[in-house]
This record gives C-alpha cells, sequence and structure tokens, in this order.
C-alpha cells in the first residue's frame, strides 16, 4: 500500500474555525482558488461545444494544439513549437503528480525541486518511487546524488515565494541539466502576473528563445488557465517542447486515459486566442495587491520576493503559527509558510484570491490592529 502524507491542509482547520469566529466573518486568503467569473467568452465556447458524444483526442484537437504552439509565439518569445509537441492536461496538479512515473523514474533516480515550493513536486516523485530532493541550485548538491538526477522542476514565478528567475539562470540550469542528462519541468503557471519591473514584461519561460536556444530537447513548459482564465473548475492546462519525450507522453496518457474532455478543449483553445480577459483579470489582482500589500506591512509582516504571481510571501519575524494565529483572530486565515518546505518556516502565504469585498474587509481590520497596537505601545 503506499502512503502518501496526511494532505498538510487539514492542519490548517482549527486556525479556520477561530477565524470563522469573527463576527463580521472570515476572510479566506490562504488557497490560491479563483473567486472572480470565468469570462463569458469561455463559457460560450464550453457550451457550444456540449455535443460531444465521442471519445476527446487524448493529444489534443489539432485546433488547440495550434492555439497552443501560437501562444507560446505570441506571449513567451518561443517560437517554432511543432503543434505535435503540445498536449492538453486535466489541469497542471496532475501531469506534476505522474511526470515522474510516466517519464519511467523510479528507485535510485533523484528528482529536485525548488527549496520552497508547491507540494505536488515532492509527491510526484514518492508516486514513482523515486528520491526527492530539495534545492534551488544543482551545484550545492552531494555528487553522488547529482549524479542521478533525472528530473529537475523549476516553478518561476514561484508558488509561493513569487520569485521569479531571469532569462540567465535559467539559460545556466539548462545547461547543467543538459550535462546531467536531466530533464528540466518548469512549472510557469503564473507567468501572465507580473507585478512591479515585471509588469508588462514578458517573464521568462524554459522554451523562451533566449533560454532554450530554440532547442527543445529535455524541456518540458507546463502550464494552466487555472489563474490567468478563471478556469480551475473547468481542469484546463497543457504541457509542451521535449520532441523526444511527447510522443511518449501522449502514448502513455492515451493508454491511462488521462484525457482532457472535448468541450474543455474547446474552451482552452477560446481562452488562448484571448488576451483581453488575462489582461483585465490581472488588474482585479493588481487592484487586491496595491490594497493587502500596505495593510499587512502597517500590521508588522515584511513582504519578501512576491515579484510575481498571486501570493505575498510575508514573514513577522516569528513562528509560522503564532503569525497565522494573530491573523486568525482578525478572522482572516492565510497558509503557512510550512506547508512549502522546510525553508518556509516563520513564513506565511498571502492570497489575493479573494472578492474585492473580501479584501478590503482584511485591509481595513489589519489596519485597526496596527493602529490599536501603536497606541498601545505609546
Ligand atoms: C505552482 C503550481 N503548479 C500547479 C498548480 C496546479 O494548477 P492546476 O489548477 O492547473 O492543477 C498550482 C495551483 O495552485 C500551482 O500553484
Amino acid at each position: 500500500m503506499l502512503i502518501l502524507p496526511d494532505y498538510p491542509w487539514d492542519a490548517l482547520a482549527p486556525y479556520q474555525e477561530r477565524a470563522g469566529r469573527h463576527p463580521d466573518g472570515v476572510v479566506n486568503l490562504s488557497i490560491g482558488t479563483p473567486v472572480d467569473p470565468t469570462p463569458a467568452l469561455i463559457r460560450d465556447a464550453l457550451a457550444a461545444a456540449a455535443d460531444a458524444p465521442g471519445y476527446p483526442t487524448t493529444h489534443g484537437t489539432a485546433a488547440l494544439r495550434r492555439a497552443i504552439a501560437d501562444w507560446y509565439a505570441r506571449r513567451r518569445n518561443t517560437t517554432g513549437l511543432d503543434p505535435a509537441h503540445v498536449m492538453p492536461t486535466v489541469g497542471s496538479k496532475e501531469l506534476v503528480a505522474w511526470l515522474p512515473l510516466l517519464l519511467g523514474l523510479g528507485a535510485g533516480d533523484v528528482v529536485v525541486r525548488p527549496l520552497v515550493a508547491y507540494p505536488t513536486y515532492d509527491i510526484g516523485a514518492q508516486l514513482a518511487g523515486a528520491e526527492s530532493v530539495a534545492a534551488d541550485d544543482l551545484d550545492g548538491l552531494d555528487p553522488a546524488v547529482r549524479g542521478r538526477v533525472k528530473l529537475i522542476w523549476v516553478n518561476s514565478p514561484g508558488n509561493p515565494t513569487g520569485i521569479v528567475r531571469g532569462v540567465d539562470e535559467l539559460a545556466s540550469l539548462v545547461a547543467q541539466a543538459r550535462s546531467l542528462g536531466a530533464v528540466v519541468a518548469s512549472d510557469e503557471c503564473y507567468a501572465e502576473l507580473g507585478w512591479g519591473d515585471w509588469d508588462g514584461v514578458g517573464i521568462p519561460g524554459i522554451l523562451d528563445d533566449r533560454v532554450s536556444g530554440s532547442d527543445h530537447t529535455g524541456l518540458l513548459s507546463v502550464y494552466s488557465l487555472s489563474k490567468q482564465s478563471n478556469l480551475a473548475g473547468y481542469r484546463a492546462a497543457f504541457v509542451a517542447g521535449a520532441p523526444e519525450l511527447m510522443p511518449h507522453l501522449v502514448n502513455s496518457r492515451k493508454h491511462a486515459g488521462m484525457i482532457v474532455p472535448h468541450p474543455v478543449q474547446e474552451a482552452m483553445r477560446v481562452a488562448l486566442g484571448d488576451d483581453r480577459h488575462v489582461a483585465e483579470q490581472k488588474d482585479r489582482y493588481r487592484a487586491r495587491r496595491e490594497l493587502l500589500v500596505p495593510a499587512l506591512e502597517a500590521f508588522g509582516l515584511r513582504i519578501e520576493h512576491s515579484e510575481a504571481g498571486l501570493y505575498l510571501w510575508a514573514t513577522a519575524g516569528e513562528d509560522t503559527w503564532t503569525t497565522i494565529g494573530r491573523l486568525a483572530d482578525l478572522g482572516i486565515v492565510a497558509g503557512p509558510g510550512t506547508f512549502y518546505g522546510e525553508a518556509g518556516h516563520g513564513f506565511v502565504r498571502i492570497a489575493l484570491t479573494a472578492t474585492d469585498e473580501r479584501i478590503a474587509v482584511a485591509a481595513d481590520r489589519l489596519k485597526v490592529a496596527a493602529h490599536a497596537t501603536g497606541r498601545r505601545a505609546n
């Protein structure tokens, strides 16, 4: 029997209950689940494709694969991506979880994930029976471990930290991975949500011409429409690149029945052709961020990184659970940094995924609490 760790979010339940006792209601900023409506043009595309009596294609319709390749060219500085080398996935979480197994990894193989990371990279290694190692660069690894690295996960912009890796950093990682014969899988689902210096600037991905040198061998880009298009409920994502691996991934997924429903493929095709709804959604998150950042800082939290993505990575210089408790007393639920690895100690993750009304309520509560603390100190 394979026994995986308990689902970490269950540990948050007592704090959710504590926050729920706030007389003016809870503000849940713990999970990054979109709350704004799915854009009408995408819902219409789903409905228009509702008559789907036959089995859908695992590899994706030709029209969807063309739309994905065009999107990489338009939004990700990736030219020359052959539509044969892309495939839709049932959200990206399943691909993250199953990729090591689908690549044939197992005992003795090493999967590297970022030091502070989305937990599913580690789960994927465990599902395959491979060894999971947390490291932000390969130089620090024990040579015995380094020699066994078969898959390297990159997550830029990162969840939970919002760290963005630049072109040079990604290019040198690609060179290192190639010298080891390892695959790089780059999880890029927050790429459209750059802030500050990254606002309006294309965030580099692993297939970016400047990173890959237009050679996609050993490089997989993983992208999801959950966040940019409010499609988490549709399970709409894709993987692209690695011409030598893609036919095998498609074939394995055909055998395993890991197929995106046809109406969702159509919804994805239409979503990928429309940049306007993505910009509009980004504006909503920008406004929420601008309200929350000063309020959290007034409350005594220091925000680190958070250059892109849907989260604020923050610390009060105390134990994670103390901060989680103090926020719960204000009726605010945050994500514990410890859920993302040892290096997350002392941090909390604040998601921008609540309605404008709830975000304004949270900002007010934080400011009132900061003011009261200031008064007591004087
Ligand atoms: C880094 C990262 N990868 C993958 C996912 C999964 O996204 P999807 O909804 O496509 O499964 C998430 C979701 O929060 C994420 O933060």
